[in-house]
C-alpha cells in the first residue's frame, strides 16, 4: 500500500490579508502554513483576526538562507509588491526599491540546502515584461524548475469582475505538471490547465456567462446618504470618468488600493436607483455609492466569514483589499499546481 504523503510545508511571502492562504485552504490539499511574512502591521492584524496566527512582521529582504532552511518548507507562495510593474507607476522594474525584497529572496534559492519543490508567484500584468521576470525565470530554470505562466481574470471563472493578473507556476524536477504539453508557455485560458473532471466553471471571459453583481451586494446599503454615497461634488467633477454599474450588471472594474480615496480609475461605482424613462439619466439621480469592503471581498471570492477587526478604518480596508487577490482564480491554479500528474 502507498504511504500517505505528509502535508506540504508552505511559506507564504507577502501574506497581506491572507488571500493566498484562503485560496490554498479551498483546494483541500493537506498543507501546513509554516510561516507567513508581511511588513504591514495593519495587514497582520487582519490576518491574525481571521487565521489566529500573526505573520512574521519584518522585511523579507533581511531573511537569510539559513533561516529559510530552518523552516523545512517545500512550497513557497509569493505575491510581491506590484507598484514597480503597474502601468500607472513609473515602471522602474528591478530599479524600484519595492522590487528588492523579491529579488533578494529568489536569489537565495540556489544557496538553499532545501530549496522549494513548488513555487507560485502572483503579480500585475506587465510583470511578465519586466527584467525582474527575466531574472526569476533564469534563476528557476537553472535551479531545475519547470514553469507554466498564465494571465487570468475572475471574469473567466463566472465572477463579474475584471482583474487580470499574471501567475507563475513552478515545479522542481522530478515533479511535473498534469498537462506538460504547456510547459514553458504563457497562457490566457483556464481550459489549458483545468482537468476534464474539474467542477470549476471556466469560460472564455465573456461577461455574459457571469453572475449578476446583485449576487455580491449587501442588502440595505444607502446610496443617497451615509458613508458609502458618492458626494455630489465628486459626481460634478469626475462624472464622465466614472465607471457606473447596476445590480443587474454582469461586470465591474478592478478595485485598486486607492478606491474610496479617489474615484477616477480606482473601481466601479454602484447605481442604487433605477433610471427613470429619460434616455440619459443624470448621474446625480442614480443614488451612486461605493461598493462596501464586504462587497469588494465578495468579488474577490473571500469566504463569507472573512472579517476586519473593528479598529481597521474604512480607507485601510479598501487599501488592503485592493492589494489582495481573487480566490476564484488563485485557488484552481493552486489546485492544479499541487496536483500530481494523472
Ligand atoms: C500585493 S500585496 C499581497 C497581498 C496578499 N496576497 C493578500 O492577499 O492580501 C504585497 C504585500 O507585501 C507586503 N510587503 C511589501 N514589501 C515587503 C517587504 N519588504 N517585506 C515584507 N512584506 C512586504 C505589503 O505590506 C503587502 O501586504
Amino acid at each position: 500500500m502507498e504511504a500517505e504523503k505528509p502535508p506540504w510545508r508552505v511559506l507564504e511571502f507577502y501574506s497581506g490579508i491572507g488571500g493566498m492562504r484562503y485560496s490554498l485552504e479551498q483546494t483541500g490539499f493537506p498543507c501546513e502554513i509554516v510561516e507567513a511574512f508581511d511588513i504591514n502591521d495593519c495587514a497582520n492584524d487582519v490576518y491574525q483576526h481571521n487565521f489566529g496566527h500573526r505573520p512574521f512582521q519584518g522585511n523579507i529582504q533581511s531573511i537569510s538562507s539559513d533561516e529559510l532552511d530552518r523552516y523545512g518548507a517545500n512550497a513557497w507562495l509569493m505575491s510581491p509588491p506590484c507598484q514597480p510593474y503597474t502601468r500607472q507607476g513609473l515602471q522602474r522594474h528591478s530599479a524600484d526599491a519595492r522590487a528588492s525584497s523579491f529579488i533578494k529572496i529568489i536569489e537565495l534559492i540556489p544557496h538553499l540546502k532545501q530549496p522549494p519543490s513548488i513555487l507560485f508567484v502572483e503579480n500585475v500584468v506587465g510583470f511578465e515584461k519586466s527584467d525582474t521576470h527575466e531574472h526569476l525565470i533564469e534563476i528557476l530554470t537553472k535551479a531545475g524548475f519547470t514553469l507554466q505562466e498564465f494571465i487570468l481574470s475572475p471574469v473567466q471563472f463566472g465572477v463579474p469582475y475584471s482583474r487580470p493578473r499574471y501567475f507563475c507556476l513552478a515545479k522542481r524536477r522530478p515533479l511535473c505538471f498534469q498537462n506538460s504539453s504547456i510547459d514553458g508557455q504563457l497562457l490566457t485560458s483556464p481550459s489549458t490547465f483545468l482537468n476534464k473532471n474539474s467542477s470549476v466553471l471556466a469560460t472564455d471571459g465573456s461577461f455574459e456567462f457571469c453572475q449578476s453583481l446583485g449576487n455580491f451586494l449587501q442588502a440595505g446599503v444607502d446610496g443617497t446618504g451615509g458613508v458609502f454615497a458618492v458626494p455630489h461634488h465628486l459626481i460634478e467633477r469626475w462624472g464622465p470618468a466614472m465607471d457606473v454599474v447596476f445590480p443587474s450588471s454582469k461586470r465591474c472594474c478592478c478595485f485598486t488600493k486607492s478606491y474610496y480615496r479617489y474615484v477616477k480609475g480606482t473601481g466601479s461605482l454602484l447605481a442604487t436607483l433605477q433610471p427613470s424613462d429619460q434616455d440619459e439619466p443624470a448621474l446625480r439621480d442614480l443614488g451612486l455609492r461605493y461598493f462596501t469592503p464586504k462587497e469588494v471581498a465578495n468579488l474577490h471570492s473571500f469566504p463569507e466569514d472573512f472579517d476586519f477587526p473593528a479598529h481597521v478604518s474604512l480607507r485601510q480596508r479598501y487599501a488592503l483589499l485592493g492589494n489582495s487577490l481573487s480566490i476564484a482564480v488563485v485557488s484552481p491554479l493552486l489546485q492544479y499546481l499541487f496536483s500530481d500528474p494523472l
